[in-house]
């Protein structure tokens, strides 16, 4: 018998029973024939500290963070990544050998990754972006977005205040517009991205006016159930280019399963057909 441990991972939130993340990792594990296991943990704040003590020493090589602990999580880190950092948040934790736990924010780079996956004509600097919503995933997608180099972002909000916080974080290249106004930035937007929840299941939907879409711009949203949303149909009988949510969350797990199991995952149509079981 080998005394190698067996490595665990899992993602910690409450709730946590909704998270498509186990059936995204365990796919991985059994396609690579790694002997690990993942495994969702609904976990309280007040039990946060002890549950970041105790995981490691339970055979735990790292965990993904999500609501509502991906803010307050930083706190319980040696070591964040300077796009963690930005963010304010991290979905990505490290447990490392030598004791130290890593928190990385990998959401942006599942975003763009997505993008170039599902639009491989996408470019981001040929002009403005639209982002709707300014919540914690909206941070990482413009954060994502001002590294590849786009030249503006027009972001709207219904709490317009929120999207003002987000200005005065990232800076000049981002406009603040009103959520009424929200439509009429889609004139200029070449990637519009929907960041908010709505169109999602069980939510009300999207209502902003679509009709400015143009038919050069790629389109995306965070929203994958329904996989086609609203935004999305009519972005594609428009022509324009149109990217679901749902890569988005597999691509932001590559590299928290190659930094825990030390395989570099695939991402095809196998992987979605996991996710979507
Ligand atoms: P996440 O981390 O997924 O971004 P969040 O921080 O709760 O979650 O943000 C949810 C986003 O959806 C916000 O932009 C929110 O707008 P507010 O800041 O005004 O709350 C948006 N949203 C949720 N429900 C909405 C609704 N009924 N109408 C308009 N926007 C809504």
């Amino acid at each position: 018998m080998s005394d190698e441990k067996i490595p665990l991972a899992g993602v910690i939130g409450s709730p946590v029973a909704h998270s498509k993340s186990p059936q995204l990792h365990r796919h991985w594990l059994q396609v690579n024939g790694v002997a690990g296991h993942y495994i969702p943990m609904d976990v309280n704040t007040d039990d946060l500290s002890l549950v970041m003590q105790v995981l490691p020493k339970m055979g735990f090589v790292g965990i993904n963070v999500t609501v509502p602990h991906k803010e307050t999580i930083l706190e319980f880190a040696d070591l964040v990544t300077d796009r963690a950092t930005l963010i304010g948040a991290a979905n990505t934790i490290i447990f490392r050998r030598d004791g130290k736990v890593h928190a990385d924010n990998t959401d942006g780079y599942g975003f763009v990754q997505n993008l170039r996956a599902g639009a491989p004509d996408w470019d981001p600097k040929i002009g403005p972006a639209a982002v709707l919503g300014a919540g914690g995933a909206a941070r990482a997608v413009i954060a994502a977005l001002l590294d590849e180099g786009v030249p503006e972002i027009m972001i709207s909000n219904r709490t317009r205040v929120r999207a003002e916080g987000l200005q005065a974080d990232f800076g000049k290249r981002l406009r603040v517009v009103d959520w009424v106004q929200a439509g009429n930035m889609l004139e200029d937007a070449r990637t519009v991205v929907n960041t908010t929840s709505l169109g999602m299941l069980g939510k009300p939907p999207l209502r902003v006016p679509l009709d400015g879409l143009r038919k050069d711009a790629v389109v995306t949203d965070l929203v994958y159930a329904p996989l086609k949303t609203r935004l999305l149909e009519v972005a594609e009988a428009k022509g324009c280019t149109t990217v679901d949510g749902l890569g988005m969350l597999i691509h932001q797990a590559v590299p928290a399963f190659e930094r825990w199991f030390g395989v570099r995952p695939e991402v095809d149509s196998a992987t979605r057909a996991a996710v979507l079981r």
